[in-house]
């Protein structure tokens, strides 16, 4: 199929479509990573990234908000539309625009400082919270949200840096709540945590699905399985395949898909 045509296949139900991309290319300098990739991103549906490591699931991912922007050598070609409007015009606001559309790392990444300005950092500088205790309440719902209030409604005044690797990973979804996003970004979110803290961020997707559009890049197969509806597979830059997760992984149509779940390599 050639790869300027968009993957909004058949078997890709019509939902509502939050992001649109289109002919999209990423450079590093002369390098090109990401090769005319074409794909439409549903709210009410976990999509999750797959393919081998190197194959632009990372670049592609960092596209969809501008993050590529903080490199220096890197280059965006094609279009990028939230909700129809160009994410790379150049009336378009960043910072709005990473707040709409956030972001959850590999490595867990609070701010060195206190549980609480973990949170309330985000809706302060965005003017969503106009008194503190409009503050208090964003910041006990995003925490509810992302299932760790029980857990650090006693220790709001703590460091965000002194909780748990899998608690920190919930404060970071929560610090991306807080700015009520549209669409939430996540690079491999488990891959620092040990099973159980990757079980509850896991059983967090699942609860956030339908409200948020998520994007999971997950170098685990069982994961993508378990928590996404859809699948997109990446090979050497370009987007192989892209359609309902069970559909990728029992019934492929490309044999690229079919070697990569089979572990033939990656
Ligand atoms: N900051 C960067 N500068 C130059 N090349 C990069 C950079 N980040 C990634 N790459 C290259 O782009 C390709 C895709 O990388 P990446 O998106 O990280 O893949 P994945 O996330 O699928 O492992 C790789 O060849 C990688 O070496
Ligand atoms: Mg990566």
């Amino acid at each position: 199929m050639p790869s300027s045509t968009p993957i909004e296949a058949e078997n890709v139900a019509p939902g509502e479509t939050k992001m649109r991309a289109r002919d999209v290319s990423v450079y590093y300098g002369k390098k090109k990573a990401i090769d005319e990739v074409s794909i439409d991103i549903f709210t009410e549906f976990v999509t999750a990234f797959i393919g081998p490591s190197g194959c632009g699931k990372s670049t592609f991912l960092r596209a969809l908000n501008r993050m590529n922007d903080t490199i220096s050598s890197a280059r965006v070609t094609g279009c990028i539309e939230l909700d129809g409007e160009d994410i790379y015009s150049s009336d378009m606001d960043v910072v709005q625009l990473r707040a709409r559309v956030g972001m959850v790392f590999q490595k867990p990444n609070p701010f060195p400082k206190s549980i609480y300005d973990n949170i309330a950092y985000g809706p302060k500088i965005h003017g969503l919270a106009q008194s503190k205790s409009d503050l208090d309440e964003v910041v006990e719902k995003s925490l509810r949200r992302a299932g760790l209030w029980e857990e650090v409604k006693d220790r709001l005044s703590d460091s965000g840096t002194a909780l748990s690797g899998g608690q920190q990973q919930r404060l970071c979804i929560a610090r991306a709540i807080a700015v009520e996003p549209e669409v939430i970004l996540m690079d491999e979110p488990c891959s620092a945590l040990d099973p159980i803290a990757t079980a509850k961020i896991e059983e967090l997707i699942d609860d956030l699905r339908g409200r948020y559009a998520i994007v999971i890049v997950t170098h685990s197969m069982q994961q993508a399985a378990r928590v996404s509806q859809r699948t997109a597979f990446f090979h050497l830059g370009n987007l192989i395949e892209y359609g309902q997760t069970s559909d990728i992984f029992t019934n492929p149509r490309e044999s690229r898909t079919q070697d990569y779940i089979t572990g033939r390599y990656g």
